[in-house]
């Protein structure tokens, strides 16, 4: 949507013209699943769907809050002093929880304000509109209340809503990708020091397709939470003999040494996932820099193997679109990217076979679910920013 929309959007609304105007990105991964809150690396990008803000200050307060996305809710009317968390509020809690976080980190948010949202990417989809809109409301209060913080500040604290207010023990890929993304380059990142480089993500005559199941994202974060307190309860009985923290400290021939010592063949599996997927990111990296995208997509191809069968965190619906993508003529790789549980997977497609790859998959798709797949090309674009 152009600014002069967003203005006018806020102003049939709220009645009033906004004073601060600010667009947040979703983002894919490209490789590097499970493995951020493992100690990993992680390789995503943002992407030019996302979500637009508009506020203005008011004289009281009173936070108000608008989504074109969720016009059956209303408006949604807060207190700034009583920002606790309830499931009525619903979207809205995020904003909530960001601004509460940027209050306690000292940071004054002297009045209420009003917040028009409208976002384009597809909801539940595994393409982080969670994230976007924490990194959008940061933006937003940065940008009205002139507050002195660093990007990374408002990345953690998109984290820490997530983690502390919506209760999803989710690692900092999603928020650091939104906040730091740059046109045209993945974020690769070690999130052990948060660490990374641009990398340019120069595919020569392919595309990044996002296959969307269409199908909701349904229990993914108590599947979520779930997956991280196995890797977790891997770690400790790894430790028996071992002194790591995170799994991301093993390659592929110290955790077979050790693997005996978890003692449950699902955790060992998850285990396996997280330590196999940073040596397979590690390797992605290189391959990306050095142009080598034939391995890269074989590399992609292996996280969604290890995903399926030994993380778990797949479904039919995503297996059916990436066992589809593999088959079809001009695909360098496909996976799932995101939590998982439904959502989204990507495949990079030579251009020229575009047509025939979507029609193939979604046919494939169609039949085996009785519902259709959605495809995207995937533009990667900066991240938050002020319009
Ligand atoms: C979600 C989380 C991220 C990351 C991915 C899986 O998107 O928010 O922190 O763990 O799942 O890679």
């Amino acid at each position: 949507m152009t600014k002069t929309e967003l203005e006018a959007a806020f102003a049939a609304i709220f009645q009033k013209e906004p004073e601060c105007l600010c667009f947040s990105p979703g983002r894919i991964n490209l490789i590097g699943e499970h493995t951020d809150y493992n100690g990993g690396h992680v390789f995503p990008a943002a992407i030019s769907l996302g979500t637009y803000g508009a506020a203005r200050k008011r004289d009281d307060q009173v936070l108000r809050f608008y989504s074109a996305n969720f016009k059956e809710l209303g408006i949604i009317e807060v207190n700034l002093q009583e920002l606790i968390y309830d499931a009525q509020d619903n979207w809205a809690n995020y904003a909530k929880g960001v601004v509460k976080f940027l209050q306690e980190a000292g940071h004054s948010i002297a009045s209420g304000f009003d917040l028009y949202v409208e976002g384009n990417i597809p909801n539940g989809a595994g393409l982080s509109s969670s994230a976007s809109l924490e990194l959008l409301v940061g933006c937003i209060c940065q940008g009205l209340f002139q507050l002195q913080l660093d990007r990374l500040d408002l990345v953690k604290i998109g984290q820490q809503t997530e983690n502390q207010f919506i209760g999803v023990n989710s690692g900092i890929m999603d928020q650091f990708a939104i906040g730091m993304g740059a046109e045209k380059c993945a974020l690769y990142l070690d999130t052990n020091n948060l660490e990374y480089k641009l990398v340019p993500l120069d595919l020569g005559s392919h595309v990044i397709v996002i296959m969307n199941t269409n199908k909701r994202r349904e229990l993914a974060d108590s599947k979520y939470n779930e997956r991280r307190t196995e890797c977790e309860k891997a770690v400790a009985e790894l430790n028996s003999l071992l002194n790591i923290e995170t799994l991301g400290e093993l390659n592929a021939i110290s955790f077979d040494q050790y693997a005996y010592l978890i003692k449950d063949g699902n955790r060992m599996k998850r285990a396996r996932h997280a330590v196999l997927e940073n040596q397979r990111t590690l390797l992605a990296g290189k391959a990306l820099e050095a142009g080598h995208l034939e391995e890269f997509g074989r590399l992609m191809n292996a996280s969604h193997v290890s995903l399926e069968h030994d993380y778990q965190v797949t479904g039919v619906e995503l297996d059916t679109l990436v066992h589809a993508a593999w088959q079809e003529e001009g695909v360098l790789g496909a996976r799932m990217t995101g939590a998982g549980f439904g959502g989204c997977a990507i495949a990079i497609v030579e251009k020229g076979k575009l047509d025939q790859f979507k029609e193939n998959v979604g046919k494939i798709y169609k039949d085996k679910m009785g519902y259709a797949a959605d495809f995207y090309i995937a533009h990667i674009a900066q991240g938050t920013h002020p319009l």
